[in-house]
């Protein structure tokens, strides 16, 4: 089942220590995983789900993917690029109302051929449904993707990716005690909490919330329990996981989602300025900062080796051109 996808992206993606970083926070070893490198119309964590997600398009014979997200969805983004490279007819449900000019990931989901639906103050696929009925109307065959590709199925991705790190982390003789990436949908964060029990990886999972708003009425730690939930039938994983098991760092979500905040645009730079190194302003450039906060705070043991898992958003920066100058 693990072993049942559709290829669409480069893996392993690159795993390295930064340098400079280090050296500058001498209680640390900080390494970083490159899921920004995973390909497909610029990279980022939802490779890993949608090569799991358009597989199973593909399978039940569906002709059209439908999937929704906010303007800048790097979620909608990939998805545009995973169903040209499928053949699948590709529409997105994105907040708002359409702009005059289009730019960052909402510009690369147009100029990759999804069909654009604007649907105001719902940017979290409140209207999947209504337009499932419509496109079936008109003989369309859909596959409908949730919110960032968070359920079971494109969990699956980072399943699989906590196998490709523990063979990374083999081949270079290295332990890391603490991997800190950007939580928001929910998916990365049940599948890496699956893929670790399943795995046996002895680390601990520091996840930054993103977005403090609800989603369907849930909070973010009851969505991905939910996932968990499903993951251990189809997995056959014995551990009951409780709500006491899915950390959820929510120190960092307060500016609320898509508002960068002055520490997080200078941790921004300072990545920029010490690594060479892009993080973008809505997931990373907040996750970057929450960690650098706790490295600086020294609220983990010392010499601690740490990992930021870069889950891309590399378009996203282009929107706040005027912010990050
Ligand atoms: C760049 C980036 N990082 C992290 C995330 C969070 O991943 P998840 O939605 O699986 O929690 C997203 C989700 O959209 C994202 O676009």
């Amino acid at each position: 089942m693990i072993d049942n996808n559709y290829s669409l992206g480069f893996f392993p993606t690159p795993i390295h220590p930064l340098k400079n970083l280090s050296k500058k926070y001498t209680d640390y070893n900080i390494y970083i995983k490159r899921d920004d490198h995973t390909g497909l119309a610029s990279g980022g964590n939802k490779t890993r789900k949608l090569e799991y997600l358009i597989k199973q398009a593909l399978d039940k014979g569906c002709n059209t993917v439908i999937t929704a997200g906010a303007q800048q969805s790097n979620h909608c983004r990939q998805t545009a690029a995973a169903c040209a490279i499928a053949g699948l007819e590709c529409h997105l449900l994105l907040g708002g109302t359409a702009p005059k000019t289009y730019d960052g990931n909402l510009l690369l989901s147009s100029m990759l051929g999804a069909h654009l639906h604007f649907t105001g103050k719902n940017r979290k696929g409140e209207d999947l449904e209504l337009l499932t009925k419509d496109l079936e109307a008109h003989n369309k065959k859909c596959y409908v993707i949730p919110y960032g590709g968070s359920n079971i199925t494109g969990a699956l991705g980072f399943v699989n990716a906590v196998k490709e790190l523990k063979d990374q982390l083999t081949e270079q003789n290295l332990n890391i005690d603490y991997i800190f990436f950007a939580s928001s949908s929910g998916g990365m964060q049940a599948g890496l909490t699956l893929g670790i029990e399943l795995y046996k990886l002895n680390t601990q999972l520091v996840p930054i919330n993103i977005d403090k708003d609800e989603t369907d009425g849930l909070s973010l730690e009851a969505i991905v329990l939910n996932i968990i939930k499903d993951g251990t039938l189809l997995l056959n994983i014995q551990k009951k996981f409780t709500i006491a098991d899915i950390p959820l760092n929510r120190d960092y979500d307060n500016p609320g989602y898509g508002v960068l905040a002055q520490d997080e645009k200078l941790a921004i730079k300072e990545l920029a300025m010490t690594e060479g190194i892009l993080v973008d302003p809505v997931y990373t450039g907040r996750a970057f900062y929450g960690m650098l906060h706790t490295l600086k705070g020294k609220k983990l043991p010392a010499n601690s080796n740490v990992l930021f898992w870069h889950t891309g958003g590399f378009p996203a920066i282009f929107k706040y051109s005027n912010e990050l100058k």
